[in-house]
């Protein structure tokens, strides 16, 4: 352990410095005028791990963006075989007035990395490669067999990669997956999240008459299309924030009282995260507290609305059609199909006359429970106490990864998310960043998780 870490310690500002470059690529997936962006940072990875030692490293290709997949399986049969995921693709970084450094050229300041995909995933993914190095040059091989899986299409839903599961189900043999995509419970505490909500997201137009019009000439006449859709989403919740869409909780797998319980020994600072988002007051689904509404219960949300006029000054016009996204995130045991036809079926319910309506679904994923009597997470457990003196913390987490399903509905195996951002990083949002502190632990604990699997191993 000791060589390892020297050598982490060693190292540190050569590792930091290799980030930085990956940084630079702006592997922006949803935008495709980044596409060759997206191949320049697969291509980065690619030598990288070959540089670093790996002799098997490959680019996939796909209908969407590579995949990048590297193996090292000298430690051999009788040894366990870790499958580390993680995605080099991120959000777009708008709006860009509200970064302080430009996204795509990072700055250290106050001990933080800011940059697009500092935390979500690139410093997360990185750790890994960094620790792989490790090993590989302190004089041995790696403890375990190592898959390495990178791919370009996390953050729109992953769309290539269940295929590429089915394909090399074979090749991708693995007995458990490590994904660092997921937050730390507070900082300095580490985390490890065995449950993750699943996404179902929904577009909705409303169209009306066949232009925008005077809305003196024609208000009150007509349906106006903006006042139809306001109207259909004030009737998705009621007054308590329960979601009024017939058949949308029958699936939903309750929290349990154990689980109940669990929440309320966890260390929330609720005022304190009030603060870090500059609200004065919670609010949800009634009966449930904060952290359970945030990440073991259902939810639906617009996130993004339009129609009308919305430049500078006013416009007395009514808007020909207008529209919503939506996201709905599930908890166990619903089904993100099942639930994007129950949202459309009851739009076309809740339709004001008048209007026609489009419900287009967007990308979707399933929720994920990690097995808490998995071995791979008592390994996880050991590397974590061993790198930050401390016992982790299990939580769920709000957030989706959708793949995380698929590992296991596809390779049968579960996953272990030890996560080193914080909820407090700004992901997807400006001025994104990741502790540094936190990127050489986890270098260091993705290092000793790997030496100390085997002595877990049943
Ligand atoms: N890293 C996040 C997911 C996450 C964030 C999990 C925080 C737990 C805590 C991931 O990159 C992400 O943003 N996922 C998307 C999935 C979607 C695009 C299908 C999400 O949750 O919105
Ligand atoms: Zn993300």
């Amino acid at each position: 352990m000791s060589e390892l870490f020297d050598y982490i310690d060693k190292n540190k500002d050569r590792f930091e410095s290799e980030l930085f470059e990956l940084l630079r690529i702006p592997s922006v997936s949803t935008d495709s005028s980044h596409k060759e962006d997206v191949h320049k940072a697969a291509k980065f990875l690619s030598d990288h791990l070959k540089e670093i030692g790996l002799k098997d490293v490959e680019i996939c290709e796909t209908k969407g963006n590579p995949i990048v997949l590297a193996k090292n399986l000298e430690a051999g049969p009788d040894k366990p075989t870790v499958l580390i995921y993680g995605h080099y693709d991120v959000q777009p970084p708008d709006p860009l007035d509200l970064w302080t450094s430009p996204p795509f050229e990072p700055v250290v300041k106050d001990g933080k990395v800011y940059a697009r995909g500092a935390s979500d995933d690139k410093g997360q993914a990185f750790l890994h490669v960094k620790a792989i190095e490790a090993w590989l040059k302190t004089g041995g091989d790696l403890p375990v067999n190592v898959k390495l899986l990178l791919e370009g299409e996390e953050e729109i839903g992953s769309p290539n990669l269940v295929p590429f599961l089915k394909e090399r189900k074979e090749e991708l043999a693995c007995d458990m997956v490590l994904v660092s995509d997921t937050a730390m419970f507070a900082k300095d505490t580490p985390s490890i999240t065995y449950g993750l909500r699943g996404l179902a997201y929904m577009e909705l137009e409303v169209f009306g008459p066949d232009r925008d019009l005077h809305s003196g000439v024609y208000g009150g006449a007509v349906v106006n299309p903006l006042n139809a859709l306001c109207r259909m989403v004030a009737k998705m919740q009621d007054e308590n924030g329960k979601i009024q869409i017939p058949g949308f909780f029958d699936d939903v797998k309750d929290l349990t009282p154990e689980e109940r319980e669990g929440y309320k020994k966890l260390p929330f600072d609720e005022d304190g995260w009030k603060k870090s988002i500059g609200i004065e007051e919670a609010d949800g689904e009634a009966g449930y507290s904060t952290l359970e509404r945030k990440t073991g219960r259902p939810t639906l949300d617009m996130n993004g609305m339009w129609g009308g006029y919305q430049g500078e000054g006013a416009k007395t016009v009514l808007p020909a059609k207008a529209g919503a996204k939506i996201s709905m995130r599930l908890v166990p045991n619903q089904n993100p199909k099942k639930i994007a036809q129950l949202f459309e079926d009851y739009c076309n319910e809740i339709k004001p006359k008048g209007v026609k309506i489009k419900v287009t679904p967007h990308h979707g994923g399933d929720a994920a429970m990690t097995n808490l009597d998995f071995y791979g997470l008592k390994a996880a457990a050991k590397a974590f106490k061993d790198v930050y003196q401390k016992e982790p913390l299990f939580t769920r987490e709000g957030g989706s990864i959708p793949i995380v399903a698929d590992f296991e509905r596809v390779l049968g195996v579960n996953t272990i998310l030890m996560g080193f951002g914080l909820n407090t990083d700004a992901i997807h949002s400006p001025n994104e960043h990741f502790h540094l502190a936190d990127y050489h632990r986890g270098i260091k604990t993705s290092a000793r998780f790997l030496e100390v699997l085997e002595d877990f191993s049943p």
